[in-house]
């Protein structure tokens, strides 16, 4: 990778540090034109005469993102966030009395609030699979808690709130041998990490544009294994999900384009497609390789520091670093380092309560490095870090 040349091609890169990506990274400048490009001819030419003449690089899209994850492009639906994506699998699911949920420490908040509303409104049963030792869910014990009433598996690859990367292959290995439904947040880890459906052994994934894909924001998408496809349908149907084929019935899409909506955000949807595309060209085990590298290498500066704790889990850990500086409220230390236009942000207990909470951690302070960060920027993080106290 010519670091040197991928930084002078991300405007953001010129006058701060970013280590806020997994919030949303630095979009390309060439990611950047397209979509303005996009605005500006919509408002030269009209919106739906723009979208006409930009067909080839709105449907261009679903290639990228297909062979982003593996995936077939009939299989790919362009969303506007991970959220939507995930709710328009999940809200699909017939759930029924007595189903069990299976789920990990680490997942997202919001899709344990969906879990809680399905135990609500269902009576499902929601359980957290243990992790093991090392902070990842512990594959053993998932397959020890599998019997006929588990509806679903449903894990997050990368939590918002720290460095673990669940055992996503492992995990589809059990939900294949006993033909459950696999669902996987990859909000955090598309774009980051190689990612291969086929190999995952999932039937849904979802991800969003803006985090390490470093697309623009307001997009996401959704993987729906064909297979799937035709036992899933979407809650919420348009005219562009289904057709309305007599007065009395409606035929719904037979691709995954049934979980979109016809109004979308069609300069967001060619950015998303640009950017996944150079994501492809530099390929995800480089990627994976040098943000590892830079993550690891933060990891091992922040750990010489006294008094700086560090919290990532797991076996495999990916670019998401967090820790906390003894005596340094994490949401003050994000303040000092964002003074410096150092940006971090704050993972807090009430977007990760099976996981935080039960570490006896309120917050702490996540930085989280791409490929076009440096070892130089690394160190000035450091150097710009509150001293450790004993008070709080
Ligand atoms: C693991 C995970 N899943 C889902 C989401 C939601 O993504 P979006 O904000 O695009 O809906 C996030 C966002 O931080 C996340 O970290």
């Amino acid at each position: 990778m010519d670091i040197e040349a991928l930084r002078r091609d991300t405007p953001g890169c010129v006058d701060r540090i970013h280590l806020n990506n997994a919030g949303a990274g630095l979009m390309s400048r060439q990611t950047l034109e397209s979509v303005t490009s996009h605005l500006e001819l919509e408002a030269r030419i009209g919106g739906y005469e723009a979208a006409a003449a930009a067909t080839e690089q709105i449907e261009h899209t679903y290639d990228a993102i297909a062979q982003l994850v593996g995936a077939d492009r009939d299989e790919i639906a362009v969303v506007e966030n991970a959220t939507r994506a995930w709710d328009m699998a999940y809200y699909g699911l017939r759930f029924q009395q007595g189903d069990r949920i299976l789920t990990a420490r680490a997942e997202y908040a919001s899709n344990a609030i969906a879990f809680l509303q399905t135990a609500r409104t269902h009576g499902v049963s929601v359980e957290v699979v243990p992790d093991d030792e090392s902070g990842q869910l512990s594959v053993s014990a998932l397959r020890e808690m599998i019997d006929e009433r588990v509806k679903l598996i449903a894990v997050t690859h990368v939590p918002t709130q720290g460095g673990l990367v669940n055992p996503a292959v492992a995990i589809g290995e059990v939900a294949r041998e006993f033909g459950i439904t696999y669902l996987l947040d990859a909000c955090q880890s598309v774009g980051q990490l190689p990612i291969d459906v086929a190999e995952i052994g999932c039937d849904l994934l979802t991800a969003t544009g803006r985090k390490y894909l470093r697309g623009p924001r307001g997009t996401g998408f959704l993987y729906c294994a064909r297979s799937m496809l035709e036992h899933l349908e979407p809650p919420f149907l348009d005219l562009h999900a289904a057709t309305w084929t007599t007065p009395d019935t409606y035929r719904v899409r037979d691709d995954a384009r049934r979980f979109e909506t016809w109004e979308t955000y069609y300069a967001g949807k060619i950015g998303l497609g640009v950017a996944a595309s150079a994501a492809v060209d530099l390929g995800l085990d480089s990627i994976e390789q040098r943000v590892t590298h830079l993550a690891d290498s933060l990891r091992r500066r922040l750990l010489t520091r006294p008094g700086v704790l560090v919290h990532d889990q797991g076996d495999r850990r990916c670019g998401i670093v967090t820790f906390t500086v003894d005596g340094h409220d994490p949401h003050r230390v994000a303040e000092q380092l964002q003074a410096q236009r150092i940006n971090v942000s704050v993972s807090i207990a009430d977007y990760a309560r099976w996981d935080l909470e039960p570490r006896g951690l309120d917050a702490v302070v996540r930085a989280s490095v791409h490929y076009y960060n440096t070892d130089s920027e690394l160190d000035r993080m450091c150097d710009a870090l509150p001293k450790a106290s004993a008070r709080r």
